[in-house]
Formats: C-alpha cells, structure tokens, sequence
C-alpha cells in the first residue's frame, strides 16, 4: 500500500523552475486518492500559460515512477491563477487576481499591438482575460479588435464591459468625447476618471487584467501607474529605441516608484524575408536583451517585424485571432506564457510578503 506521506515526500524533489519552490509547498497537489497500489491526484499549475507545464508534468511521472508501489497513476493536471494582489487591490477589483501593466518609453513601439496580442494569447491557453485600454493620447484597442464605440453599456450604475474573442475590454475610445477633452486634463484627473473606470465596471473574475498603459514618462502614465494596483509592468521596446535608451528611462520611472517590472519585450527585432525565410535582424541583434541583462529584468521575448501585424491591427484581425497557429502568432504565445511564468512568480512573492504584514499585524 503506497501512503500520501511517501507520494509528498517523493513528490517534494520536483522544483518548479520558476517559482524554485517544490511543488508540493507550493500546494500544487491536490486530492490525492489511493487504493491499494493505485494513486490518483491532481497537479494544479499556478497559470495555464506556464512555459514548463509539460517539464513540470513529466517530473512528477518521473518521480511516482520511482515508487515500487504505485501499480496505477493516473494523473490530472489542472491549472489555477495565483493571485499576485496587494491590499488595495483587495479594495478596489476584489475579482481580479493579477493586474499587468504594458508601458514604452515612447508611441508607436506596438504597446497595443502587444496588449492586444498579449491578452488573446493568455486567454487562448484558458486564462481568463480583461483588457484596459487606459492609454488616454490613443484609445486603439477597439479599432484592433474591430469594435465599435458603442460596445459597452452601462448596468445597474456598473459598466458592463464589452467583449470580443473572449476577452472583457473596457477604452476610452468607447467614450469618444471623455477620450477627446482626457488629452487636455492633467494626470490627476485622468487617474480619477481611471479609477472609476477600473472599480464601476463589472470586470467579473478575471485571471489577468492587461492593462494599456499611456506611453512615456510624463506626468500622466506616472500617475495612472500610481493609481492602479498593478502587479507588475512589462515594458515594450524596439531595437532602435534601446539604442536610444528611451527604454532604460521608461523601466527607471516604476522602479522609482517601486512598481515590479516582469521583463522586457522587444518589437519589430527582426524580419522574415518572404525569399529565403531566414530571420534578418535589420536593427542589430538581441539589444533588448542585452539591456535586460545589464539591468537584471528578464527578457521576455522577441516579436518580429511583419505586415501581417499591421495589417491585422489596422483592419481589427489580430493575427491571434486570424491565424493562432502562424509563427507569427506563436511569437506573440513565447511572450505570454514568459508573462505569465513572471506573474505568478510575483504572485508568489506578494503573497509571502502579504502573509508577513498579517502576522505583524497580529
Ligand atoms: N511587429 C510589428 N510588425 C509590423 N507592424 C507593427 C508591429 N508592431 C506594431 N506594428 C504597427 O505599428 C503601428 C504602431 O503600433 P501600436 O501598437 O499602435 O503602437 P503604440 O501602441 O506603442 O503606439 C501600428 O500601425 C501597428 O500595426
Ligand atoms: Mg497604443
């Protein structure tokens, strides 16, 4: 008869490797069931769009293996969000378990496109997926996902968000007017027009919430960082821009403000020659991830330079949607799934500090 002290023993040798925590002090294993020589549980991942849930998987068969016992396993993996949320979070979205902030140093570096694509590649792993359009100089998240401005409506005094291809989307480009006048209003009142725009509408549960956030480091996505309860942020770059160094200046302003940074993704890096199929790095290789490593934030993956992308963004076809299983599209699905290994690492970390600012409380 195998007992559930010598499964979690064995299974305790099994590290996940973001987390670098044994799965079983993670809780990841759950209702554990054996008869005789049979053993039944369920391995619960922190994220459906975690990079080495086939790695994690295989480890755990490997280790039940090694118990002479065990005549039968069967296994059920299962995937549920950690939630990387701070107490004012609790507050303000009390259904949104992670909140993750998309910034650049400057416009026109694809933030959007990443968020779009970013968002429809998190929920097509089976997360589920809220997109904020909170960038006030150019609400385009509707005209990606092809949405009229009237797609959102208002319920018992909550605004109901509008959804396409899965995804809960809330813009200020639904409010044409409020997105016209927020362009001349200074950061204070744009984050209260924010807030409200986070906390009256009627998210429901969401696993992620990405939020677009506006570009640069001025007044205005400084303060709109400030008033959101974000998880982290990941930071969109081109390799012309780190050339420039407008990323460094971008991730500078949240690490002042003590903001977490998941990691930098790079833009535009190279392109496909439609010819010869090979990648040309027409702006020099791999700068964003030098940058990452000089300044220890991880690099969370390149995105290559193609009309497709435009053309889908321009048109309200995300190449996501279009052809999910394009190279292309796995690019943007590299990305997310480093995001989301970065968030529940983060998550991980907000609830151990979480668990130790209760016990000072006590
Ligand atoms: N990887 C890419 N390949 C080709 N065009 C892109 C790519 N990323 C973005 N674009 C295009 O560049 C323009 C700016 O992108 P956008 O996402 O709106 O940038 P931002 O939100 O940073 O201002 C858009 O026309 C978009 O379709
Ligand atoms: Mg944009």
């Amino acid at each position: 008869m195998v007992s559930v002290d010598q499964v979690l023993s064995t299974l305790s040798t099994v590290i996940d490797p973001d987390l670098k925590k044994d799965i079983v002090s993670m809780g990841m294993i759950k209702d554990i069931e054996i008869n005789g020589g049979d053993l039944k549980f369920t391995l619960e991942l922190t994220t459906p769009a975690c990079p080495f849930n086939d790695e994690i998987e295989q480890d755990v068969r490997n280790a039940i293996a090694k118990i002479k016992e065990v005549s039968k396993f069967d296994l059920k993996v299962t995937a549920k969000v950690m939630e990387g949320r701070s107490l004012s979070m609790d507050e303000m979205l009390p259904t949104v378990k992670n909140i993750i902030g998309v910034a650049s140093g400057k416009g026109g570096v694809g933030k959007t496109t990443v968020s779009v694509n970013l968002a429809l590649a998190l929920a097509q792993t089976g997360a589920k997926v809220g997109l904020l359009d909170a960038d006030i100089y150019g609400p385009s998240v509707p005209l990606m996902l092809g949405m009229g401005k009237s797609a959102m409506e208002v319920d018992n005094s909550k605004l109901q968000p509008a959804e396409s291809h899965g995804l809960k989307v809330v813009s200020f480009g639904f409010f044409a007017e409020q997105a016209h006048q927020a362009a001349i209003y200074r950061g204070p009142i744009i984050s209260g027009i924010l807030k409200q725009f986070l906390v009256d509408t009627n998210w429901s549960d969401l696993d992620y919430l990405i939020v677009d956030l506006p570009p640069g480091t001025g007044d205005i996505p400084l303060t709109l960082a400030q008033t959101i309860p974000i998880t982290g942020i990941v930071v969109v770059t081109t390799p012309q821009e780190v050339a420039s160094n407008i990323a460094v200046k971008a991730f500078g302003m949240f690490q002042k403000l003590n903001i977490p940074i998941m990691g930098v993704i790079e833009n535009m890096s190279y392109f496909i020659c439609p010819n010869c199929t090979t990648k040309h790095y027409v702006f020099g290789k791999e700068g964003a991830k030098r940058m990452s490593d000089k300044h220890e934030l991880a690099f969370l993956g390149e995105i290559p330079l193609n009309p497709g992308i435009m053309e889908g963004s321009d048109t309200g076809r995300p190449v996501l949607v279009t052809d999910p299983n394009s190279p292309l599209s796995q690019s943007f699905m590299v990305v997310a799934k480093n995001v989301a290994a970065r968030c529940s690492v983060l998550a991980s970390q907000l609830s151990e500090e979480l668990k130790a600012e209760v016990a000072t409380q006590k």
